[in-house]
């Protein structure tokens, strides 16, 4: 499904990733973890070409992603849901306008678009806030409409960077609980950034771990966190037990 190769990318002199090699196949669920200012983000956000890699490779449901341009780009990204720390969604529109938004702007037909975005409302349990504004919902709420936001477009692969780190402790756990509903029943192909080690430990299929811009171990969450390899693992395993 999602085949990374060699990928490399700078900021000046400092590499952000230095070699990346990552493999996700079709309905598995991948946990990446690591200190902060490893690259987890600069590998994802690479992944749609939010962020443009310096050289590699990155092979998405056998199209090679680094040689789109324009609206072969544009079209591609429709199939990647991405879930932002910052949920990003526009205040003065209403969660349904919110959620419709960029499949209207993508050609849907406004009915279509509707039922589509009142669906994935409905998935993260909030169908009847559709015509609420995003300043009237907890930062949960507005969470889980950044995820509805992702699920309406039908994506092949969902994206998702530190979905729960700008909460309050309270909120997490509602959060986490709408991505392992997900995780477990949507089929779709996850990569998930996330420091949740007991999320990670019920829902992951696998968990990468990264240090300084590279993957330094990976294995079923089972594995590494009851015998980590990695100095990176090891401090996840101590996470796990406080
Ligand atoms: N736009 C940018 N300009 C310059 N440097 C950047 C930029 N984005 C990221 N970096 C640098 O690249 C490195 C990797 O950043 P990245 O955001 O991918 O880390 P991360 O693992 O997601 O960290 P965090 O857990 O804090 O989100 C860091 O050293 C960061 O400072
Ligand atoms: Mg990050």
């Amino acid at each position: 499904m999602l085949q990374i190769r060699d990928l490399h990318k700078s900021y000046g002199k400092a590499a952000a990733l230095a070699g990346v090699d990552l493999d996700v196949a079709k309905g598995e669920t991948v946990v990446i973890m690591g200190p902060s200012g490893c690259g987890k983000s600069t590998l994802i956000r690479c992944v749609n070409r939010l962020t443009e890699p310096d050289s590699g490779s990155i092979i998405l449901g056998g199209q090679d992603v680094l040689a789109l341009t324009g609206p072969e780009l544009q079209q591609f990204r429709r199939k990647v849901g991405f879930v932002f720390q910052h949920f990003n969604l526009i205040a003065r529109l209403t969660v349904l306008d919110n959620v419709m938004f960029h499949l209207v702007l993508a050609g849907m037909d406004r009915d279509q678009a509707r039922e589509r975005a009142l669906a994935a409302l409905d998935k993260v349990g909030l169908k009847a806030a559709a015509e609420r504004k995003p300043g009237q919902l907890s930062g949960g709420q507005q969470q889980r409409v950044g995820i509805a936001r992702a699920l309406a477009a039908h994506p092949e692969i969902m994206l998702w960077d530190e979905p729960t780190a700008s909460l309050d402790p309270i909120l997490v756990g509602e959060v986490l609980e709408v991505m392992e509903e997900l995780v477990k029943h949507s089929g779709t192909t996850m990569v998930i950034v996330t420091h949740e080690v007991s999320f990670a430990l019920r829902a992951a299929h696998r968990i990468v771990f990264m240090d300084r811009g590279k993957v330094v171990e990976e294995g079923e969450p089972e594995r590494v966190f009851a015998q980590p390899r990695s100095e990176i693992a090891a401090l996840y395993k101590k996470l796990l037990m406080n």
